[in-house]
């Protein structure tokens, strides 16, 4: 593409967000990528990696214990976007932290782990026990806390919704972690976004990634019933970029917490259009699912160079 003139940020060098640099502004989103793993034998037909110029893989959100995640089908794919209900399916914190984060690291993989909890409190003892096992590891930089899951029955999107939650949460995770970058992903369904990213910052947070999903439904007129089974879903891809953009200009412009744009991004010119309203850097999260190359040919599209 041919970049517009205003275009100035190296999207592919370091920056420095809270207490660390992060090594580029081109992210994978959380619950798209996978744990960050799977991809490491893929090659573009030029032989690239898809992990080239990613400046971090955002993990699936890992819980306490494990999760098998909500029944069959939890994923729909709609005319300009999906719906998915997978409630969290993950290893659990314990596994993750033996198995999957020292694989990230021994692959050098620019990692943010993505924590949900179902209390405030309970983000505490989980972060400090990630810093007393990976404080040593160089590719580690940082933790987004999920406050914002719209799937799971104990949280539902009404967990971070309040803002003196959202400030409890980050508070509990920012006293265990005092060298890595804190991030507060925030929920869109709620009439005051901004609010929710003040007191994120206020309690402690670097900055916040939004938006992750809106809340929808979509029907089988097969039958008549929504395709979940929980009725509804968090919808996200293309359709969601306008929503998704108006947040974060919602935040940016009405509190200035810096925030990581996430929502509807596939090409370059949705990233662009985050960076042209201030997000410090981007996730990409349904286009990695249908192309795991996305985010690196983003990155890619966009360097200066
Ligand atoms: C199948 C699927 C699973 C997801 N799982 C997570 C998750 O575990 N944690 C999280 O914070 N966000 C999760 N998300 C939300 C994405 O990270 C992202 O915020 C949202 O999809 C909007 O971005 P997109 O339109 O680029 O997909 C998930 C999204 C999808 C589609």
């Amino acid at each position: 593409m041919n970049l517009p003139s205003w275009w100035q940020l190296e999207v592919t060098a370091p920056f420095k967000l809270g207490p660390r640099e992060l090594p580029g502004r081109i992210w994978t989103a959380s619950g798209c990528f996978a744990y960050g793993l799977h991809a490491h034998d893929f090659r573009a037909a030029d032989g690239t990696s898809p992990y080239l110029g990613v400046g971090a893989v955002v993990t699936k959100t890992v819980t306490p214990l494990p999760r098998t995640g909500n029944a069959m089908p939890r994923l729909v794919e709609t005319a300009c976007g999906a719906l998915n209900s997978i409630g969290l399916e993950n290893v659990g914190f314990e596994d993750f932290l033996a198995n999957v984060l020292p694989e990230l690291e021994a692959r050098g993989v620019p990692t943010v782990v993505s924590l949900a909890a179902t209390t405030p409190e309970d983000f505490g003892p989980l972060v400090r026990r990630l810093h007393e096992h990976a404080s040593g590891f160089a590719h580690w930089h940082g933790v987004e806390l999920n406050l914002s899951c719209p799937n799971v029955a104990e949280g539902g999107h009404d967990f971070g919704s309040a803002p003196a939650t959202v400030a409890r949460c980050v508070a509990a995770a920012r006293a265990w972690l005092p060298d890595r970058a804190l991030l507060a992903k925030i929920t869109p369904n709620v009439a005051d976004i901004a609010q929710l990213a003040l007191a994120a910052r206020d309690a402690g947070a670097d900055a916040v990634s939004a938006i992750n999903t809106v809340v929808g439904l979509d029907v089988d007129l097969r039958t008549g019933q929504p395709y979940l089974p929980r009725r509804f879903g968090g919808y996200s891809g293309q359709a969601i970029l306008p929503i998704a953009l108006a947040k974060v200009d919602q935040i940016v412009r009405g509190v200035g917490v810096p925030v990581v744009g996430v929502g509807g991004i596939a090409e370059p010119e949705d990233a662009l259009k985050f960076f042209a309203l201030g997000a410090v850097a981007v996730q990409v999260g349904t286009a990695q699912m249908r192309d795991p190359f996305a985010a690196a040919r983003i990155a890619r599209d966009l360097a200066r160079r």
